[in-house]
C-alpha cells in the first residue's frame, strides 16, 4: 500500500522580518538602560545555545513544562475539545509532540499550523511531524507572532499554543496587547494554551539564569555577535560579562550585558556610534514570572476565562488553558 502523499502548505508571506536596524537603534539609545531586543537571542547559534540551555539542571522551565505536557496532554485536548494544534513560536517540535499524540489518540487530530519567524524551523516541524502523525495536515506559517497573527488559517476548534514562558519575554503592556490579538483571533470554541512560569524562591529563579557551566552567559553574549554579524557593529564580546538577577518589584528575571570597561561601539546598519560606560549595562530580556491571580487578572483583562491551570509537581512552571470569556 503507498501511503498518501502528506498535506504540507507553508504561508511564508507573512509580514517579512522587522527591521532590525531600527529596533537596535531604538533599544540602544534609549535612556537611562540601554536595551536589545530578546529576538535577536535566536540565529542559528543562539538557538543551539537556548537547546542546550533547556538541558541545564539548573534550568527548570523546561523540564517542569515537558513533565505537565507529558502527563496532562490528554487532558488538555480533552477539555479544549479541539482538533486543530497551532503553535505560536514552534520552535523545537519536541514539546509538541505530547498536545499531538493526544489528539491522535483521541482521533480528533485533523490539523498543526506551526507558526515560526524561521522558515527552516517550520518546515523541520511539518516534515518531522507529519512523518510520525501521517493523516495529519500541516499548514506552516512563517512570521512574528507580534504581527502576524492574522495569517493563521481559519479554524473553529483550536488549541492555540504558546509554549516555553516567552510570553514572560513582553513588557506588561505589549503582553496585554499580544493577548488582546489573540483574542481577537479566537473564535468561541476556541482555546489559548500558554505557559507562563511561576514566582518562587528567588534562589532557584536566579541559578535558572547563571547556570554553572556558563551556557545561559554564551547565550547572552551571543546577541552581541548576531548584531556585529547583522548590522556590522563592532562590539568586542570579551568586553561584556552577563549579568541575570530577580526583580521582586517587577517580578521578573532581568538578563543584562555589563561594559567591562569604557568603550565606543560603532553599528553601521543603525546608523549608531553608540558610548559604553564601565560598569553600564545593556538590558538583552526580562523574563517574567507569575501568580495564578495575575495569570487569571492578565487574562481577564484580554476578554478571556482561565479553564484550568495545570502544575507540574514541584509547582515551578505553568500552563494556562484559558477560552474566550462568556
Ligand atoms: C524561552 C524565552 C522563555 O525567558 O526563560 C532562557 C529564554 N533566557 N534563559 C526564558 C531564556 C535565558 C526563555 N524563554
Amino acid at each position: 500500500m503507498s501511503a498518501a502523499a502528506p498535506e504540507i502548505t507553508i504561508d511564508r508571506h507573512a509580514g517579512g522580518a522587522a527591521d532590525m536596524g531600527e529596533e537596535v537603534r531604538e533599544g540602544l539609545t534609549r535612556r537611562p538602560l540601554k536595551e536589545l531586543p530578546p529576538k535577536l537571542f535566536y540565529d542559528a547559534r543562539g538557538s543551539e545555545l537556548f537547546d542546550q540551555i533547556t538541558a541545564q539542571p539548573e534550568y527548570y522551565p523546561a523540564r517542569a513544562e515537558r513533565s505537565i505536557l507529558n502527563r496532562c496532554s490528554p487532558e488538555i485536548v480533552a477539555l479544549s475539545g479541539a482538533d486543530e494544534l497551532v503553535e505560536l513560536g514552534s520552535g523545537v517540535a519536541s514539546k509538541t509532540r505530547a498536545l499531538l499524540y493526544a489528539m491522535a489518540g483521541a482521533g480528533v487530530l485533523d490539523r498543526y499550523v506551526p507558526f515560526d519567524i524561521d522558515l527552516s524551523v517550520v518546515e523541520a516541524c511539518a516534515t518531522e511531524l507529519t512523518e510520525v502523525l501521517p493523516g495529519m495536515r500541516v499548514h506552516g506559517v512563517v512570521g512574528d507572532f507580534g504581527r502576524d497573527l492574522d495569517r493563521l488559517p481559519d479554524g473553529d476548534h483550536r488549541l492555540i499554543a504558546f509554549l516555553g514562558g516567552t510570553v514572560g519575554n513582553l513588557y506588561p503592556d505589549e503582553r496585554a496587547a499580544f493577548l488582546a490579538r489573540v483574542r481577537e483571533q479566537m473564535g468561541p470554541s476556541d482555546h489559548l494554551l500558554v505557559g507562563m512560569d511561576l514566582v518562587k524562591d528567588r534562589a532557584l529563579l536566579e541559578a535558572a539564569y547563571n547556570d554553572a557551566v556558563g551556557v545561559t552567559a554564551a547565550f547572552n553574549l551571543n546577541v552581541l555577535k548576531a548584531v556585529n554579524e547583522g548590522l556590522g557593529a563592532d562590539f568586542d564580546l570579551d568586553a561584556y560579562e552577563h549579568v541575570a538577577f530577580f526583580d521582586p518589584e517587577a517580578a521578573r528575571i532581568e538578563m543584562r550585558l555589563r561594559s567591562l570597561r569604557d568603550q565606543n561601539v560603532s553599528v553601521p546598519g543603525a546608523g549608531l556610534e553608540v558610548d559604553l560606560a564601565e560598569g553600564e549595562e545593556i538590558r538583552t530580556e526580562i523574563s517574567s514570572k507569575f501568580t495564578q491571580e495575575r495569570i487569571e487578572s492578565e487574562l481577564g483583562a484580554a476578554g478571556l476565562e482561565l479553564t484550568r491551570l495545570f502544575c507540574d509537581d514541584e509547582g515551578l512552571f505553568s500552563l494556562a488553558l484559558a477560552a474566550p470569556a462568556s
